[in-house]
């Protein structure tokens, strides 16, 4: 029996609960709070973000994956706000988050942000290194499907909307990949920025692309989702494992008047048949009252 794991990304939940800008004052935070309200406001709507939460739920998934950008200047009422938001929508054990950029917009303390989305993010294999932050990376393992969830979100300079895995985080995803791959199972890796050198612009990429590249390429994975460019991408990585791809998704809540394309969410259809793994993708996009699947295709390298 197949496995139907969903996609979605970048919710960049509005609107910005009053006293946003001034709460915890930072310098940056307020610049944030002015962006949002003179002009991405208008193309993120809260309206599209949870029509698309009833598109996936009546798909009746096995799970979800929401690679990041809950939230837009990481502000403590954002992410009451945001958890409330999702736990709405998902049950903790069906659908699984990590972070984008903009969860970490400032620092913020770990109870009053993150640590509201735990449920979303805990870990069904012991990470082994000593001095790692948990939960990152946290597997989650459904059936024979493993979701691996990295950490890109570090708080950036004003002029950066970048990210990093970093040293600790990359040892235990190459461990991970190959003792997942060597137990059989179909390795999901969720991760907010794009995993490798040139799928970003420079002040918008990770710090480390080339570092994480090279795990994927030499560990191999079935599948690796990301979001952060607000766009529909694919891409594949060589690996003598077989071809990885690394699949892009808009964000969740664009509207249509934007110059980046409409909201979308992907349904990955999973099965294993004569000893090898399938995946097909349905890509369900918002055409301004409804979504409707604009692609349907079978994921193998051209
Ligand atoms: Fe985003
Ligand atoms: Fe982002």
């Amino acid at each position: 029996m197949g496995f139907k794991l969903a996609h979605f990304s970048d919710v960049h939940l509005g609107p910005l609960p009053r006293g946003t800008a001034f709460q915890d004052f930072a310098p940056k935070r307020i610049i944030g709070v002015l962006s949002w309200v003179l002009s991405r406001r208008k193309r993120h709507l809260p309206h599209i973000a949870s029509a698309l939460m009833t598109d996936i739920e009546d798909a009746h998934v096995d799970h979800v994956a929401f690679t990041g950008d809950l939230v837009n200047v990481a502000a403590a009422a954002e992410f009451k706000q945001g958890a409330e938001w999702l736990k709405a929508w998902a049950n903790p054990d069906q659908l699984s988050f990590v972070p984008g950029n903009h969860d970490a917009y400032v620092p913020i303390a770990y109870d009053k942000s993150l640590g509201l989305l735990e449920a979303f993010m805990s870990n069904d294999m012991r990470n082994t290194m000593v001095a790692l932050v948990e939960p990152f990376p946290f597997v989650r393992l459904r059936r024979n499907i493993a979701l691996i969830g990295l950490s890109t979100a570090q708080p950036q300079t004003f002029s950066r909307v970048g990210g990093t895995v970093g040293l600790t985080q990359r040892e235990a995803l190459r461990e991970k990949l190959k003792v997942l791959r060597e137990r059989g199972f179909y390795r999901a890796v969720l991760i907010h920025h794009p995993p490798a050198p040139g799928l970003a612009h420079p002040f918008r990429a990770l710090s480390d692309a080339a570092e994480v590249a090279g795990i994927l390429k030499d560990e191999g994975a079935d599948l690796v989702l990301h979001g952060h460019n607000h766009t529909e991408t694919l891409h594949w990585l060589e690996s003598p494992h077989g071809p990885v791809p690394v699949v892009g998704v808009p964000s969740a809540s664009m509207t249509t008047r934007s110059h980046h394309p409409a909201a979308a969410w992907n349904c990955y259809d999973i099965d294993r048949a004569k000893g090898k793994w399938q995946t097909r993708l349905s890509i369900r996009q918002w055409q301004g009252s409804h979504f409707i699947t604009t692609k349907d295709f079978e994921l193998i390298k051209p």
